[in-house]
């Protein structure tokens, strides 16, 4: 998604805030105790009337009652009512319903899941998996009449778990539109309608106004569909999902405001109450909010993503488009995952040509030849500013415009693009740090990203130049397999997490940059007005792109294990994940140009064939949620009200010795080395042999001893579990900082990786 509109979206929210007395606000109370939906709902508004003078105010006030995969309500509120509801006993939280943005196909065969390889080599049989799976896809809708969502010839019935439905609505036809691919789609609107008035020029149905829902839907489960590109031939090829067989269910929550994706917590707990309901297998939702994060239980996203971790249900995250600074993950809660957004071996070279004898070679999505004269920014811009705001009023008419990034600064290439229409120009040749150059989507204005360097040569040619240059470019090439990767994106936002550091965040990486999916041809494909081109399928970039790419993977390993958890298929994908790139050096980050760490790709880059064997799986059984809510601060109480079964939870009185370093996760976080400090796994042995030997190999990070013991674990049965004990010690004084290494299990054929971060502060 265009990055750049985001300020609107929190002007709107302020101008609202400030004239509604009432705002919408969420009651949680935990998990769904009463098997029935009427009793609970009764129940939410009983507790609504003691704050209302009568019970029809109340129900005129309840916007949605959650009472199926947990328990809460949503309802419009003044603030002393909302203080009031906080302090009952049975309520956990109360929050304001705020607003999430979305984080905006040659990407399944850089990952080894390839359909048409040639005749020699049959697909890999995973993909025959994934038909008794359902995704559920929370966005923006689908366009239902896709060839994506085309019933694969060999369709087996719907899985009879399913309990969903399709709801019909504005140009979306149950009878027509679903069928054995999709087999669900509802909408959210509630949430939206009353904090932003009437919707306009959307759908009120599933079907999809701005695209983002059905290029991710697409990029999940999207049927095989050969012979696809994007403009003039681009990236042709077989265009398919990660599951290509799972089946999809749409939960419609977010809508399209001033070209920019924007859901409500509201309706977005609504999705999840219903998608538990129903029987999704997975969801996947590439949403958030930009840092300061909330806690995990003032918001909707965490709530329903922890009820579907209790109930076997994997929820993945896109990790946001903050990057390439530190700390600005989202989406960091420990029982889903958090993707960061990485690039494919593809690429989309353009020759630029100065007065036939100088050439040089940049990346765009160009389908046309073009050639015009050069120019400098500062003949157009007031001080060579590529800004709409800076245009000298002279006309560009067949003029290509050469600007840079630095000049401004010009944060973001679609500010100079509008400046380049504004001036009537022929094309833009876009100058920035090599970490930014990547075509990543379509162009409003034909545009070259070439690399500093090069911009400066075209620059000081022009300079030297006797009379105006003349330059030809294009049309670009699609070449594979000739650039390394994958690099991290330098949007990707990174760790560590602002919210609990102690639990590494991003999990993992997957491709998000100029990914080919389908699109819905009335929306055009840079969400521009004036912009007319009808396309079928759109390049698209963001960790909105990557995180459906893991769903799809989880698709299949659930379709392949049934008995898998959530935190198993975590597991698999995490300790399996590449951090090698396609020249087996460690791969790049891109925004620094250096090696990765954790904190850019946490475990690392996905391997969907590796991660359908792991040989051992960290779980998370309930005692390492109660540790973690414990430790955020809930009460016994709290934490029992929110756990099923409640068990006998206790928090331990002295619980500050077990940090959340000691829950169960396939990455190990020490937030804060002092002194010696031993943490606990324990792994589950799910490979075919059930007799198996592991040895551990470490690397250890700068200035830590790393003790782990046992060293050598044994298997003699399936689903046999084992622990483990590591024991930092700092072997240097140090005043705040992070350090990395590894630990790998291997019994000769699997390889089973864990990363260390490790923040070392013993210093005075
Ligand atoms: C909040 O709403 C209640 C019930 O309608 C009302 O009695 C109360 O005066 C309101 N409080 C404020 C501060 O507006
Ligand atoms: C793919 O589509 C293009 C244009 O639509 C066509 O020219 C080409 O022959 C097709 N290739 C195959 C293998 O069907
Ligand atoms: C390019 O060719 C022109 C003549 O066509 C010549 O004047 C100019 O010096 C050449 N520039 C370079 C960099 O070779
Ligand atoms: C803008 O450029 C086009 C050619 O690209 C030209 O036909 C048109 O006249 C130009 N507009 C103005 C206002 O000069
Ligand atoms: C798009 O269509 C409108 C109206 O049909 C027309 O005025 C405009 O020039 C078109 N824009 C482009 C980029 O073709």
């Amino acid at each position: 998604m265009a990055r750049f509109l985001g300020g609107t979206l929190a002007l709107t929210l302020l101008l609202h805030s400030s004239v509604q007395a009432t705002t919408v606000y969420i009651v949680y109370l935990g998990a769904n105790r009463l098997n029935h939906v009427d009793l609970a709902s009764s129940h939410h508004l009983h507790l609504l009337s003691k704050v209302f003078t009568s019970k029809v105010d109340a129900e005129r006030s309840m916007l949605y009652s959650y009472s199926y995969g947990f328990s809460g309500f949503s309802a419009k509120l003044n603030s002393t009512q909302a203080a009031s509801l906080a302090k009952m006993k049975e309520v956990i939280t109360v929050f304001k319903s705020k607003s999430l943005k979305l984080h905006t196909t040659r990407s399944w065969d850089f990952l080894g899941l390839t359909v048409d390889n040639g005749r020699h080599t049959p697909p890999p049989p995973q993909l025959a998996y994934g038909s008794d799976v359902i995704v559920g896809i929370f966005d923006t809708g689908i366009w239902p009449v896709s060839e994506s969502f085309r019933e694969p010839l060999e369709t087996k019935p719907i899985p009879s778990s399913w309990k969903g439905k399709c709801v019909g609505g504005e140009d979306f036809d149950p009878s027509i539109h679903c069928n054995r691919k999709l087999i669900g789609a509802r909408f959210y609107l509630k949430g939206f309608e009353q904090t932003y008035g009437p919707i306009d020029s959307e759908y009120r149905s599933p079907r999809d106004y701005l695209g983002h829902g059905t290029h991710t839907a697409s990029i999940a489960v999207g049927s095989v569909v050969p012979n696809v590109s994007g403009f003039s031939g681009l990236g042709r090829g077989t265009a398919r999902g990660g599951a290509p067989l799972a089946r999809l269910a749409v939960f419609k929550t977010c809508w399209g405001k001033d070209r920019e994706g924007v859901c409500t917590e509201a309706d977005i707990l609504a999705a999840f109450d219903d998608a538990l309901h129903d029987g999704v297998h997975v969801i996947s939702a590439s949403f958030g909010f930009s840092p300061p994060l909330y806690p995990f239980f003032e918001s909707s996203a965490d709530i329903g993503a922890f009820h579907a971790a209790e109930r076997g249900i994997s929820v993945v995250f896109s990790g946001g488009n903050d990057g390439p600074d530190p700390g600005l993950v989202q989406n960091v809660a420990p029982w889903a995952i958090s993707v960061a957004a990485s690039t494919v071996d593809r690429s989309f070279p353009t020759r630029i040509l100065i007065d036939g004898n100088f050439t040089l070679t940049g990346q765009s999505l160009i389908s046309q030849d073009i050639s015009g004269t050069l120019a400098a920014a500062t003949t157009y811009f007031n001080g060579g500013v590529c800004k709409w705001e800076n245009w000298l009023k002279k006309l560009a008419t067949d003029t290509v415009i050469l600007c840079f990034s630095t000049l401004g600064p010009v944060q973001f290439i679609e500010e100079a693009q509008a400046a380049a229409i504004r001036a009537n120009a022929s094309a833009l040749i876009f100058a920035a740090s090599p970490t930014k150059q990547l075509a990543e989507e379509v162009d409003m204005i034909p545009t070259v990203r070439v690399d500093i360097l090069h911009g400066t040569r075209i620059r000081n040619y022009l300079a030297h130049s006797p009379r105006v240059p003349v330059v030809k470019i294009g049309p670009s090439k699609t070449v594979i397999g000739e650039t390394t990767a994958p690099s991290v994106a330098y949007f990707s936002s990174r760790g560590p997490s602002s919210l609990s550091p102690d639990i590494l965040k991003p999990d993992i990486t997957a491709p998000g940059i100029g990914i080919l999916s389908a699109w819905p041809p009335k929306t055009p494909p840079t969400l521009l007005p004036g912009d007319n081109r009808s396309i079928e399928w759109n390049f698209q970039s963001g960790t909105s792109m990557s995180c459906p790419h893991v769903a799809g993977v989880m698709a299949l390993l659930q379709s392949a294990h049934p008995d898998w958890s959530p935190a198993a298929i975590r597991s698999s994908i995490m300790t399996t994940a590449d951090t090698r790139d396609t020249s087996n050096d460690l791969i790049l980050s891109g925004g620094s140009m250096k090696s990765i760490d954790p904190f850019d790709i946490g475990a690392g880059h996905i391997n969907p064939l590796k991660a359908m064997d792991p040989g051992l799986v960290y779980n998370t059984r309930t005692e390492d949620y109660v540790l973690f809510l414990c430790n955020i601060g809930y009460t016994d109480q709290q934490v029992k009200s929110m756990i099923l079964p409640s068990d006998s939870v206790t928090c331990l009185p002295s619980h500050s010795y077990r940090t959340n370093a000691d829950f169960n996760y396939p990455s190990i976080t020490i937030p804060r080395l002092r002194f010696t400090r031993t943490i606990k796994r324990t792994v589950s042995n799910v490979g075919l042999n059930k007799n198996t030997v592991y040895f551990v190999d470490i690397i250890k990070p700068a200035g830590v001893e790393v003790v782990i013991w046992p060293r050598i674990m044994v298997f003699s049965k399936r689903q046999q579990e084992h622990s483990y004990y590591v024991t930092f010690k700092p072997t240097k004084i140090s005043s705040g900082r992070y350090a990395f290494g590894e630990i790998v299990w291997t019994d000769g054929f699997h390889r089973v990786r864990s990363p260390l971060v490790v923040f070392l502060n013993n210093g005075g």
